[in-house]
């Protein structure tokens, strides 16, 4: 797939580089292109990434999110699926951008012509493209309101390394509320361990999956 990221921090590398390894076209989104040509793969401004993509994927700051998206325009977003992989926090990580929402929900408010999923945000950037680098499976969680656009994002998260027992649809976009208020209980457990490295997994009863 033509997969577009937003952003060409330390998710963006990370998802385009595991997503060029599984075949797909990926390309980075900066708001200054030009200063980016150090990136082994390509970048290009956000309205031709938005273009060029099938998939977008939103890896920005959480709390500018929105405005940069709005930047684009929802006629360049409708009917683009957007996994929305950000939080908003403050800068010593204390503090969210979206208390009593989300910024998955905002996406969804806004662009009500792009179906948003919310998903891999409860993790480090290292893990999202290595689950199986860590000791055993863990999950990850899938939020948002099109059927369609979750089975496309699952077999995107497949290609990733996740397979489907590690992928837990945990509801509509309202429920992105929960994977994103995570990041404060994510950085007390980074904390305790003294490491990012890490992730939750959901163990159910016996001979259930997640
Ligand atoms: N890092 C993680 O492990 C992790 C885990 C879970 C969730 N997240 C979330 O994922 C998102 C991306 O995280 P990240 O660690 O990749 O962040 P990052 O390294 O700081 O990269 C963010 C990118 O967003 C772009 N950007 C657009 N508007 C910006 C602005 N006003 N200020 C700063 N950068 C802006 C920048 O690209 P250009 O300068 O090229 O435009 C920048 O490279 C965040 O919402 C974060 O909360 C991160």
């Amino acid at each position: 797939m033509r997969i577009g990221l937003l952003g060409t921090g330390n998710v963006a590398q990370a998802l385009a580089q595991g997503w060029n390894a599984a075949g797909h076209d990926v390309l980075l989104g900066s708001r200054r292109p030009e200063e980016r040509k150090e990136s082994r793969l390509p970048v290009a401004g956000l309205p031709e990434t938005a273009a060029h993509a099938e998939v977008l994927v939103n890896a920005t700051p959480g709390a500018v999110s929105v405005e940069l998206l709005r930047s684009i325009g929802a006629p360049s977003l409708a009917g683009t699926l957007l996994i929305d992989v950000g939080v908003g926090l403050s800068d010593d990580f204390t503090e969210l951008s979206h208390p009593n929402s989300s910024l998955g929900e905002q996406i969804q408010e806004a662009f009500p012509l792009t179906p948003v999923v919310k998903t891999l945000c409860t993790m480090d950037s290292t893990v999202m493209t290595a689950p199986d680098g860590l000791a055993g499976p863990s999950t990850v969680f899938l939020s948002g309101d099109d059927a369609e656009a979750k089975r496309t994002t699952g077999r995107l998260l497949a290609d990733l390394g996740w397979p489907s027992s590690s992928q837990l649809d945990i509801g509509g976009i309202t429920t992105s509320r929960g994977q994103e208020h995570f990041a404060l209980l994510f950085m007390g457990i980074a904390n305790g361990l003294g490491s990012h490295t890490f992730n939750i997994n959901v163990v159910p009863r016996p001979g259930r999956n997640p």
